[in-house]
């Protein structure tokens, strides 16, 4: 059902995080110029260095009203030498307490090229990759894996003398991971670039772990049963990275599990510029929160430097998130007229941050994307936005 407001709690946190929200909230509130839905916009303060002023990882009463809000829109966390008395770098709160306590089990990490969006290679900024080739969407499991918390020491007169970090896969996190990925290939409107097959790749390490034969036998079973017109793809965690850098082409959906899915997709990020560009949604049935993947990048914090690309595009997802599960249609209508702006933008080559061999600043790419979207007709009934069931 639509329901008109929607609550977004912005998690700025640290570094360049709140630099990089600013400017997706100056974009946010561009598209909600002239109507549109009601999106309420409030910041929580929290993270590392707030923890290091205060005490506390959150203002009072913040987790509670991110918990609350329809969607929430994270910068980064973590600073240099601040971390909680578990020995975890302070901020983590935000991030894993999050993903664990709204169970936001599903990672989902597009990457996708657009045009005019240089490579760095060696000391170089080249087009390497085409667009049409680059269209892939991760999906990471991210409530268990290594991430899961069963780890210990073993510390023996002041020694320590073991540590473990204990890797659980789980049949419910399997199945659900799995069955977002195959309904994202069902429902893509293209598949792969290289044959426009609709394919699910299963990423794992099954020839050595038992915890990968498993994922892999449920990725069969599910996608037997449930999801036979889609093709079933397979590979294993160390030849995928090559095969991914050297003909991304072949993949259209990816699965994995947790820490392979961290690893991977900061990988994938060049295909599609790098980490300027890299967003995520951490998804949950009831509850998702976006962020660009980029971290709080200290040595850049307050230049006003980084790409805030990554995080318009996670402002974009986070639009798409709420209007399919709302069923609000003006909600994908300014996803659309969002993207619509970033593209030309990077297309003009207008706002290369130094990431891209540029000069432009954080706040000059925010301005030529709040420039884009004013002068983009507004649509009459909503061009662009895809149609929604009521
Ligand atoms: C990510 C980050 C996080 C992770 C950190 C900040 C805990 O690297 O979102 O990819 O490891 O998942
Ligand atoms: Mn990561």
């Amino acid at each position: 059902m639509t329901k008109g407001t929607y609550d977004v709690v912005l998690l700025p946190g640290d570094g360049t995080g709140p630099e990089v929200v600013r400017e997706g909230r100056k974009v946010l509130e561009t598209l909600l110029e002239n109507g549109g839905p009601r999106l309420v916009l409030s910041e929580v303060q929290g993270g590392a260095q707030y923890y290091q002023k205060h005490g506390s990882e959150w203002e009072p009463g913040g987790r509670e009203r991110a918990v609350k809000a329809d969607a929430i829109l994270l910068g980064a966390v973590g600073w240099p030498g601040v971390s909680l008395p578990d020995g975890n770098i302070a901020g983590h709160g935000l991030v894993l307490g999050m993903r664990f306590g709204l169970d936001l089990y599903s990672n989902v990490r597009p990457c996708k090229l657009y045009p005019g969006v240089k490579h760095r290679i060696g000391k170089e900024f080249k087009q390497v990759w085409r667009p049409e080739d680059v269209d892939i969407t991760f999906f990471r499991e991210n409530t268990e894996g290594l991430y899961a918390p069963a780890h210990g020491e073993l510390t023996r007169g002041g020694t320590t003398e073991v540590v473990l970090d204990t890797r659980i896969i789980t049949q419910k996190g399997s199945e659900r991971i799995i069955r977002r990925a195959f309904e994202k290939a069902r429902a893509s409107p293209r598949g792969a670039p290289e044959d426009g097959a609709r394919r699910v790749t299963c990423v794992d390490k099954s020839n050595v772990l038992k915890g990968c034969q498993f994922f892999r036998a449920t990725f069969d079973r599910i996608g037997k049963e449930e999801f036979p017109e889609i093709e079933r793809d397979y590979a294993y965690v160390d030849a995928f990275t090559q095969w991914l850098i050297r003909q991304p082409e072949h993949y259209h959906v990816v699965v994995t599990t947790n820490m392979m899915g961290d690893i991977v997709t900061d990988l994938a990020s060049s295909l599609q510029g790098g980490m300027g560009f890299a967003a995520g949604g951490n998804v949950g049935d009831e509850h998702a929160m976006f962020e660009p993947v980029h971290g709080s990048a200290p040595k850049y914090a307050g230049k006003n430097q980084v790409n805030p690309f990554a995080t318009f595009e996670a402002v974009a997802m986070m639009l798409e998130w709420l209007g399919d599960r709302y069923h609000d249609p003006s909600l994908l209508e300014m996803r659309a007229r969002l993207h619509t702006a970033m593209a030309s933008v990077l297309l003009a080559g207008s706002a290369r941050t130094y990431d891209q061999g540029g000069t432009a600043t954080t706040r000059d790419a925010g301005d030529r994307v709040v420039e884009a979207i004013r002068s983009e007709k507004r649509p009459s009934g909503s061009p662009g936005a895809r149609p929604v069931a009521a």
